[in-house]
């Protein structure tokens, strides 16, 4: 197969693109920024893999979008994602704007610039997109990340039904993992310290923030293979299967806690 892969810089998205390219597909492996083409070229080096090509593809800006409306490819990993943290009472309204254009607005628009392109020309395919347990369990702190991953539940699960009802033979799949760790859940955390200026809730809110994060690093993977089988099952399934999640344990632990508390 051949696969995009957006937000492959490093973490779950590299990490993936080395397991699908072992595995003999070719990969076009998308960076947002120019400075990064070269550092996950020189990462590749330790690889002596040749089937990967790496673009530069911000999913927010229209020109690079248009880049991969010509692009041959049967299967795009929408995995690029940015993470804002901070209680939703003192983040800036701006902040949680840019959180759902990237996550997803841009998601949504390079999801349907590939359809409409596979549409045109009668091809088959499959969108495969990165959403979190956390889009199922609204985290506090985290509540802006958290509605972008629940709103990309809600989409993907109207687009496959649209699919599934004008018979587009276009798969839609869904990822929800725990969590790894990439670095993404630290810095997502970090950014939302020292930012409320409410006197009435100063004292205890970046007290909670520390707290928080502990509890996050002690849950978190240390190793990200669990999910990188997951997305290849996922990717290479001829079934419809919609929703893979993963790890057990805090798939189980998030039912448990949906089942008590909603
Ligand atoms: N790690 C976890 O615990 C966890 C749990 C559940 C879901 N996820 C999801 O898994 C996916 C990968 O996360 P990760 O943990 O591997 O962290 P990551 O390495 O930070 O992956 C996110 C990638 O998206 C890129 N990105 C940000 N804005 C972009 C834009 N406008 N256009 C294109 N790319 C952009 C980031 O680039 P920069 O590095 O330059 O920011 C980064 O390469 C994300 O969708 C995340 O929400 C992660």
């Amino acid at each position: 197969m051949k696969i995009l892969i957006t937000g492959g810089h490093s973490g779950i998205g590299f990490d993936t693109a080395i397991s699908l390219a072992k595995r003999g597909h070719f990969i076009y492996l998308t960076v947002h920024q120019k400075e990064q083409v070269k550092t996950v070229k020189e990462k590749l080096k330790n690889y002596n893999i040749e089937n990967i090509e790496v673009m530069i593809l911000d999913i927010t800006k229209s020109v690079d979008r248009n880049k991969v409306k010509n692009l041959d490819i049967d299967c795009l990993f929408n995995n690029a994602a940015t993470g804002v943290g901070g209680s939703l009472i003192c983040l800036d309204i701006d902040k949680i704007r840019e959180n759902f254009e990237v996550n997803f607005f841009a998601t949504l628009e390079l999801t349907k610039e590939v359809m409409l392109n596979w549409l045109s020309s009668n091809q088959k395919g499959t969108i495969v997109t990165m959403a979190s347990l956390a889009g199922l369990i609204p985290v506090p702190f985290l509540g802006s990340y958290s509605s972008t991953k629940a709103a990309l539940l809600t989409m993907m699960t109207a687009l496959r039904r649209e699919c599934l009802l004008l018979k587009v033979p276009i798969k839609i799949k869904l990822i929800e993992p725990g969590l790894y760790k990439t670095g993404f859940n630290d810095y997502m955390i970090d950014s939302g310290k020292n930012i409320c200026k409410i006197k009435e809730l100063e004292n205890k809110y970046d007290s909670i923030i520390e707290l928080e994060q502990s509890i996050i690093k002690l849950m978190e993977c240390t190793y990200t293979d669990s999910i990188v089988k997951k997305i290849v099952k996922a990717i290479e399934s001829k079934n419809n299967h919609f929703i893979y999640r993963t790890p057990l344990s805090q798939v189980l632990g998030t039912k448990l806690y949906m089942l008590l508390f909603k």
